[in-house]
């Protein structure tokens, strides 16, 4: 398949810009799968009301078939026809960061269909910040399912070249609107039940979320190991670069770690930040961000974490990071990348 890509970056011309959200509108629409720029990461979208197109998604990101999908909208009607009941709570949560990177998972209504769902009785829903998917989504005015464009198991992809290095060939479009901005994916809420439980820490802080609704939970997979995640998706290892990842607790214990590693013969890489990126006696460092603005190590991550494969690094370690704010999810996709190893 030939995979089309559109510029729709903001300097674009306004008639171009209109034309190529037209057209993947209407590619949308017709049952094709098209990758599209939100304020997370990119997005891998599909007709909701289409099983062959949410199949489709499946089938290009080589993507296990229990693991639902998040349906996208524009405007906030749209959730009627998804949703068999709207607490209290969740309006809330909506007025307060709608648009934006929360995913709210409610009681589904019977429209929507299992491909979407995985079989689940509740549906995942989120109202993307960014003007690209916003403009796509009003357009192809239709409710659109979008996991990360990635392939399955790779980091999520930030720009529409990590898309194209995973998925070209494989889908129908995407639409280049640049970096993400926020970096991380959305935070995962579920709002079906009694009180509110993050299913997945993301975009929107934990802390954020407590100021609106007092109250929340965090599923038990998040703290320990030995609990079987209530998101499906949270199972799989995933955000993994090709190299083997280790985080290290005290920085002081990086520089020995890393002279072993070379001494053994591999090529090795350090995640790092701006401050100690120099520091480093290694053959790739990243600097992840800055030390004093944890959403700068966020936006850059899966960026950093992608490079390590390129720059065919086949032993990488990496600094842990503070956990508060958005520093939760960043350590949470860093423990999955490193299948847990931390020294
Ligand atoms: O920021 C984001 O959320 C991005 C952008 C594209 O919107 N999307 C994204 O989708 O990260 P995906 O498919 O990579 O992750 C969706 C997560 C998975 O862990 C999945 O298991 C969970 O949400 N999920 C979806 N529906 C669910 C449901 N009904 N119950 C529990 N977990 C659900
Ligand atoms: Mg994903």
């Amino acid at each position: 398949m030939q995979t089309k890509r559109w510029n729709v970056n903001k300097s674009n011309n306004q008639k171009n810009y209109r034309e190529n959200i037209a057209e993947a509108a209407l590619w949308l629409k017709a049952g094709k799968v098209v990758a599209f720029p939100t304020e997370t990461v990119y997005g891998l979208g599909g007709n909701i009301m289409d099983d062959d197109a949410v199949k489709a998604i499946f089938q290009a990101k080589g993507r296990p078939n229990d693991n639902p999908l998040i349906v996208h909208i524009a405007r906030r009607e749209q959730l009627n026809a998804l949703v068999s009941e709207i607490p209290p709570a969740a309006k809330e949560l909506m007025d307060a960061y709608w648009p934006g990177p929360l995913t709210l998972i409610f009681k589904a209504s019977k429209n929507v269909s299992a491909a979407v769902t995985a079989g689940l009785e509740t549906v995942a829903v989120r109202m993307p910040a960014h003007p690209v998917a916003y403009d796509l989504l009003l357009e192809a005015d239709v409710p659109v399912a979008a996991p990360s464009a990635n392939l399955s198991g790779r980091p999520s992809p930030t720009t529409a070249d990590h898309v194209w290095d995973d998925l070209e060939g494989r889908i129908a479009g995407v639409l280049d609107g640049g970096t993400t901005g926020v970096g991380l994916e959305s935070t995962v809420l579920d709002v079906s039940g009694e009180s509110p439980v993050i299913y997945r820490p993301g975009g929107l802080t934990f802390e954020q979320i407590a100021e609106i609704v007092g109250h929340v939970e965090v599923d038990p997979a998040l703290l320990s190991e030995s609990e079987t995640p209530k998101s499906p998706g949270m199972k799989y290892t995933h955000y993994a670069p090709k190299g083997s990842l280790t985080l290290v607790r005290d920085n002081n214990d990086i520089p020995e770690l890393v002279a072993q590693a070379r001494n053994e013969g591999h090529r090795v890489g350090v995640l790092t930040t701006e401050q100690r990126k120099q520091s480093y006696d290694c053959d790739f460092a990243f600097a992840c961000g800055s030390d004093d603005d944890l959403l700068s190590t966020a936006a850059q991550l899966y960026t950093g974490l992608r490079q390590f494969d390129t720059e065919q690094i086949d032993v990488i370690y990496s600094e842990v990071f503070p956990e508060h704010g958005v520093g939760i999810a960043i350590m949470n996709r860093l423990r999955k990348a490193a299948g847990g190893r931390i020294v």
